[in-house]
């Protein structure tokens, strides 16, 4: 049957043709529409830097003493924020090491956590048997809370109890509760393996992967200048190079090109891959979109929540990005009056005049000062015992529910 045979082919041919030709279409048709936003798994198949990336080899990282050496300024305030003081090994927990006790019960368990001399030791106790482990390495400075990971037999585990600043003390770890464990083991804490451990500590920690795995030999604690800016030895040793002829090497690229570029400088992105460049770690508008965070616990993911906001428009504008309102090179400030001027920086601060091309934001009727604090509700997660605030700016109508 010859000519089956062959129509065969071709149907098989052709249809695998157009199916070649129609991904093309797709794939030209998708990417302009989404060069706006992106979920971060995608950038991360790019070559070029992006936060949370894999560098080929340790080496090429040099930490933030060296760039302290000529950006003094930035580095002196950037230590002290809670983004470089997110990861530590467990000896340096404050929290920890101010409390020589930590407990609590659920059901017939108990949690425990007991430091002596810079060694923690979590146990789990249901009144016959007890296990114990020394904790390694702790997330979270502790503002909202902080979670410990321990290590048995080459593996990692999460314990189940985390520290929340607001109780001082111990409760289940945000999403972990278990109240009906299968064996004490369980009840104690839960393995954190492959892909998501490596996302752990490369949303927590700087130099962490490297060659597309958890290397810990020469990792940085905390998000340091590197976790942001990627790894920075072409670019000191050509500012040393620089220097040593009396010369300042000003950057003139437009762009992040690598080839050309020796660091990233995320103040050359548009607006919506600057919000983007933050939702590496803290959520982009399609991290959201493909695995949510459902229900009010999306209020965490600040990208989504301000991209849905009526402020972003369409393409979003630098006054509106992260880095308008919040300098990661600072704490944060606590004082919402403060954001007023991001707020009039668009918004007309009358009502006698009409939005302009450089304020095309409306005038309030209500108020005139502490804007944030009405259009930026705060919400409470039960699970973290604290209070986000919503990135979603817009006018919140008593009883009306939380907008997803
Ligand atoms: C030997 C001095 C030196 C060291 C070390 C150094 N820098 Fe720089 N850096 C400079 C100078 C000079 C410039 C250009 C002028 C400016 O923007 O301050 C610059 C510019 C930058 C810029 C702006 C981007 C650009 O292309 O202009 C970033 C971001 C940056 N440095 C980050 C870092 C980081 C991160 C480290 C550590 C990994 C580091 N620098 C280490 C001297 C240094
Ligand atoms: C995709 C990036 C990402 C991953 C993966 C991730 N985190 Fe986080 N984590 C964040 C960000 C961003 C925040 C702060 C944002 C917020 O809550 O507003 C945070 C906050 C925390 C806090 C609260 C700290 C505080 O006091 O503010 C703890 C504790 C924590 N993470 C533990 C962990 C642990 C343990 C893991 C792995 C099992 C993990 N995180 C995985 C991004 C991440
Ligand atoms: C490499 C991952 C990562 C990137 C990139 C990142 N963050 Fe964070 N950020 C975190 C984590 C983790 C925390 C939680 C720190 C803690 O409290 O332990 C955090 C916390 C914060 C906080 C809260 C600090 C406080 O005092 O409550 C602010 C504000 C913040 N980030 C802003 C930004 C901005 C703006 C950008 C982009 C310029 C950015 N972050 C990029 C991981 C990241
Ligand atoms: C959480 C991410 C993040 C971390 C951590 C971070 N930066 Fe930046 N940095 C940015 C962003 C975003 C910009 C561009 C917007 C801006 O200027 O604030 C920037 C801009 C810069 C610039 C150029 C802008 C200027 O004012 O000249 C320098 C230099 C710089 N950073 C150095 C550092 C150094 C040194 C460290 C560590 C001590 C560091 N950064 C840590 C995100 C980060
Ligand atoms: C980039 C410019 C820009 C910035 C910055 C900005 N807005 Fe807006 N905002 C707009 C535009 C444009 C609209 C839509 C037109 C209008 O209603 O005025 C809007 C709409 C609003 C609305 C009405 C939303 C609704 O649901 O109908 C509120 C409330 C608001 N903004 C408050 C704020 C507050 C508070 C801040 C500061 C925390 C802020 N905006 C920052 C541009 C901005
Ligand atoms: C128009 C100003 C504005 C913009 C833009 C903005 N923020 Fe905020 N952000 C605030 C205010 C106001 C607070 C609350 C400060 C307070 O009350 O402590 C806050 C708080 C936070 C916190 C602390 C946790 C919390 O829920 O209170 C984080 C983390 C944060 N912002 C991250 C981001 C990120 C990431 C972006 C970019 C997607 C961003 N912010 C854009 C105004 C802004
Ligand atoms: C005391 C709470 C409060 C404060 C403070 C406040 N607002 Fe409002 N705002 C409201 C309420 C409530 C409305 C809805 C008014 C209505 O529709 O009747 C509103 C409406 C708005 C609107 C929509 C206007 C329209 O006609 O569509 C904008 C934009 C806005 N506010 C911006 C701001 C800005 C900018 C600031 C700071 C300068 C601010 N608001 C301060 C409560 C407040």
């Amino acid at each position: 049957m010859y000519w089956r045979g062959t129509s065969k082919r071709f149907v098989l041919r052709f249809a695998a043709a157009s199916l070649f030709f129609a991904t093309i279409v797709i794939c030209i048709f998708s990417v302009g529409l989404m060069r706006a936003q992106m979920a971060t798994e995608d950038r991360l198949l790019y070559r070029g830097w992006w936060p949370r990336h894999s560098a080929p080899s340790a080496d090429q990282y040099v930490g933030p003493a060296e760039c302290a050496k000529c950006h003094a300024g930035k580095a002196a305030t950037q230590k002290y924020t809670p983004m470089a003081l997110t990861a530590q090994p467990v000896a340096e927990s404050e929290i920890l090491s101010k409390r020589d006790r930590l407990a609590f019960q659920s059901g017939k368990i108990n949690y425990e956590m007991a430091t002596t001399a810079g060694k923690s030791v979590y146990s789990v106790r249901d009144g016959s048997q007890t296990l114990s482990a020394p904790l390694t390495w702790l997330f979270g400075d502790g503002h909202v809370g902080q979670s410990y990971l321990f290590e048995r037999d080459g593996n990692f585990f999460e314990s189940r109890a985390s520290y929340f600043d607001t109780l001082k003390g111990l409760d289940f770890t945000p999403g972990r509760k278990l109240t009906d464990a299968q064996n004490l083991e369980q009840a104690m804490a839960r393995p954190v393996i492959g892909a998501e451990l490596i996302r752990c500590f490369a949303c927590h920690a700087t130099a962490s992967t490297i060659g597309d795995k958890l290397d810990r030999s020469r990792i940085i604690p905390g998000i340091t200048c590197e976790a942001c800016h990627g790894p920075g030895l072409k670019h000191a040793i050509a500012q040393k190079a620089a220097a040593a002829e009396g010369q300042v090497l000003e950057s003139d690229q437009k762009d992040n090109n690598q080839e050309t570029n020796a660091i990233f400088d995320p103040g050359k992105l548009s607006p919506a891959d600057a919000v983007d460049f933050c939702g590496s770690c803290h959520g982009t508008w399609w991290d959201v979109k493909l695995a949510p965070p459902v229900g009010i616990a999306n209020v965490r993911a600040q990208p989504y929540r301000l991209e849905k906001s009526r402020c972003w428009g369409k393409n979003g504008d630098a006054r509106i990005t992260c880095v308008a309102c919040h300098d990661p090179h600072q704490k944060l400030v606590r004082d919402t009056a403060a954001y007023d001027k991001n707020c009039l920086s668009c918004h007309l601060a009358t009502a006698s005049t009409k939005p302009a091309a450089d304020h095309p934001g409306s005038a309030c009727k209500v108020g005139t000062k502490d804007c944030a604090s009405c259009h930026m509700p705060k919400y409470e997660l039960a699970d973290f015992h604290y209070k986000f605030t919503d990135h979603d700016i817009r006018v919140v109508r008593q009883d009306a529910p939380f907008p997803e």
